[in-house]
């Protein structure tokens, strides 16, 4: 049997899960690669050696380049997240003939195009199974298992972190802040949280899989996103009380008329819908193919042992490429740096809404609403107004929930902009978008 070497970066929660995995199922996934699978060389910053691993100090380079430089190492792993010095390890292990196998999302959603232009020069792989839904393998999913089909939409709960919050907020009353904190410690949360918070992560997720699905790079610059730190505990209540709706931080893209819309943003979703029993740091993901129709991807999103398990999955596969000697030859994901994609602009994009109006408590107010929602052509679907039992710091004032037909987003920016304008609004109207 062959042996193929692999150079590791980054020994944090993910690489150390990786070099468990590779030494607990040596023999199986020896068997399942076709060639002995060798953990040859690690870099890090910071660590010198981990003795649990079986890691010696001798094993550890904090120099990247040792590891581009050693024959031995056929693969390279790239596990130290964010753009730099990510982008240029990737791009220099491609360009010293290694394969990659990489969990980053955030380089590959921001260099698709370089990154996948220069392993076609190369020849080499890049795999990437852990950088989109963790432990779920849907990249390769979608890349290989519908590849025959037409992709006509993705939606996906795509980030642990903030599906681990909006539950234990929803469920157990926790406070945001605390619940960040616990997701934290789990080791679900970015780095740099504010990455899963501001939905940033979702939409590095969300590009990655359009990318695939469509053959072209899906920008994060051409993603409108919401994170969830402006959600109000009080809209969640309210919705699933009058209105019957659950929320979840949605990423969403589909093919409309020869353009592709792309968003990612919190949303309400219908009570029954299967997303509303993804929980905690749980993701799911939908694609809808024209042959196949719906399929749904879930699984744990984050967490050490589930991200290691896709990295240690695309080991396997680039190493029996290699092995075979057919690594290569042809890239992972069809990528054609000439075909481009036009985007539809947001304000084109259609949706229900759920629009909370906070307003003086007097009569008038609801015939202003409507008539300015009319003016715009937004359609209403129900209206409730609940009574208030805490005035709050704004003093008396009434709260007017209104569920719209779907109807353009641009229409309903204009129309809530006019009423936040009127004398007779109190607070800023809160607008979430409803997908059923
Ligand atoms: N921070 C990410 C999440 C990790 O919470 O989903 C997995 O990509």
């Amino acid at each position: 049997m062959k042996s193929i070497g692999i150079g590791l970066i980054g020994l944090g929660t993910v690489g150390s899960g990786a070099v468990k995995i590779i030494r607990r199922n040596k023999e199986m996934i020896s068997r399942r690669a076709g060639c002995h699978v060798r953990l040859v060389r690690f870099c890090d910053k910071f660590i010198r050696s981990k003795p649990d691993l079986g890691i010696r100090s001798g094993d550890v380079t904090s120099d990247y380049h040792d590891l581009l430089k050693n024959r031995d190492i056929d693969i390279i792993v790239e596990l130290i997240g964010g753009y730099e010095p990510a982008r240029t390890m990737i791009l220099d292990a491609l360009r010293a003939g290694k394969h990659v196998v990489t969990a980053n999302k955030a380089v590959l959603a921001k260099y698709w195009d370089e990154i996948l232009s220069t392993a076609q020069k190369h020849k080499r792989l890049v795999y990437f199974e852990a950088a989109v839904g963790g432990g779920v393998p849907v990249i390769q999913g979608l890349n290989e298992g519908l590849a025959g089909n037409r992709i006509a939409k993705i939606m996906g709960v795509l980030n642990g972190t903030t599906n681990f919050i909006l539950t234990k907020m929803s469920e157990e009353n926790m406070k945001f802040s605390d619940a960040l904190e616990t997701a934290r410690k789990a080791g679900f949360a970015e780095a740099n949280p504010a990455y899963d918070i501001e939905g940033l992560d979702t939409a590095h997720k969300l590009s990655i899989l359009s990318s695939i699905a469509f053959g072209a790079w899906v920008k994060i610059s051409d993603i409108p996103t919401e994170g969830i730190a402006k959600l109000d505990l009080f809209d969640l209540q309210l919705a699933e009380r009058e209105f019957g709706l659950g929320l979840k931080l949605l990423g969403i893209a589909k093919e409309n008329r020869g353009k592709v819309e792309a968003r990612v943003h919190p949303a309400f979703l219908p009570i029954g819908h299967p997303f509303l029993s993804v929980k905690n740091e749980y993701n799911a993901i939908l694609i809808e193919g024209d042959s196949v129709d719906d399929v749904i991807f879930y699984g744990k999103g984050a967490g050490q042992m589930p991200a290691a398990s896709a990295v240690v999955s695309d080991i396997i596969f680039v190493a029996r490429h290699v092995a075979e000697g057919t690594a290569g030859r042809l890239p992972y994901v069809t990528y054609d740096e000439k075909r481009k994609i036009k985007m539809l602009k947001a304000d084109d994009s259609l949706c229900k809404y759920y629009l909370r109006f906070t307003t003086k408590d007097r009569s008038g107010v609801l015939a202003k609403i409507s008539g300015l929602l009319g003016r715009y052509r937004v359609s209403i679907d129900s209206v409730f107004q609940p009574t208030v039992i805490d005035e709050g710091k704004i003093g008396p004032h009434a709260h007017i929930l209104v569920a719209t037909h779907a109807v353009r987003e641009g229409s309903v920016r204009k129309a809530v902009r006019q009423i936040d304008g009127l004398s007779i609004t109190k607070a800023k109207t809160v607008v979430i978008r409803i997908e059923d």
